[in-house]
């Protein structure tokens, strides 16, 4: 049974008292899936309220959405890998409601590739076709494309691990995931394609039972 991970990203979403509420609820369904890992991404302010739920969750991590270019010191409102990693193992780099909204090249991404793993940090790296390069080695590539993103439209999972299976062959990187539009009805079409080992949810992480029937059926 290959490993998968379900990797869910909250985005710009939530406020204390919700997730409160996303945690009461979650925390009363079975998890206990061996090859399944949970990765919840909330935003930054929410990480220390989840950090104390997983605690007694083995299959459960936390990562941020995103991480400073530059190392601690005088960058307000930057938020950087040493205070993340205090919180969490894994962090979203390049997603690309960041390269739209916040002009964020290849060269930051570099930057922050570079930052995360200089804290310890795993990078969630995301990208939207397989014509891209990066030096490092980033533990999880993340195929997401744009038209799927938050639409409802999905890529058709055929096209999904035929693109995997060219970043997994061009990159050194460990696992191979796909976002967009993922939901509980069709994630199991994406994970059981051989070249596939995960999922990025975004909107249908938010609500707990629906991430939940994502992550059984995975
Ligand atoms: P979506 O978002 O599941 O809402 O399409 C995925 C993502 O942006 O990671």
């Amino acid at each position: 049974m290959k490993k998968l991970f379900i990797i869910a990203n909250w985005k710009s979403n939530k406020k204390e008292l919700e997730v409160k509420e996303w945690i009461d609820k979650f925390k009363n369904y079975d998890l206990r899936f061996k090859n399944k890992e949970i990765i919840i991404c909330p935003s930054f302010i929410h990480l220390p309220l989840l950090k104390s739920y997983i605690l007694d969750h083995e299959s459960i991590r936390l990562g941020a959405q995103d991480i400073s270019k530059f190392d601690e010191g005088a960058y307000t409102g930057e938020v950087n890998g040493k205070q993340i990693r205090e919180f969490a193992e894994y962090v979203i780099i390049g997603h690309s409601e960041r390269r739209q909204n916040f002009s964020e090249n290849e060269e930051v991404v570099n930057q922050k590739i570079k930052q995360a793993i200089k804290f310890g940090l795993k990078p969630i790296l995301c990208v939207q076709d397989q014509n891209f390069k990066i030096q490092e080695k980033v533990e999880i590539i993340a195929y997401e494309p744009v038209f799927a993103i938050g639409t409802n439209n999905p890529d058709t999972p055929e096209n999904a691990d035929l693109v995997s299976t060219k970043i997994k062959e061009n990159n050194l990187s460990n696992y191979i995931i796909y976002g967009g539009s993922v939901n509980s009805k069709n994630v199991n079409q994406f994970t059981q394609k051989p070249n596939i080992d995960g999922v990025l949810v975004g909107n249908a992480s938010l609500d707990p039972l629906e991430f939940f029937e994502i992550i059984k059926n995975a």
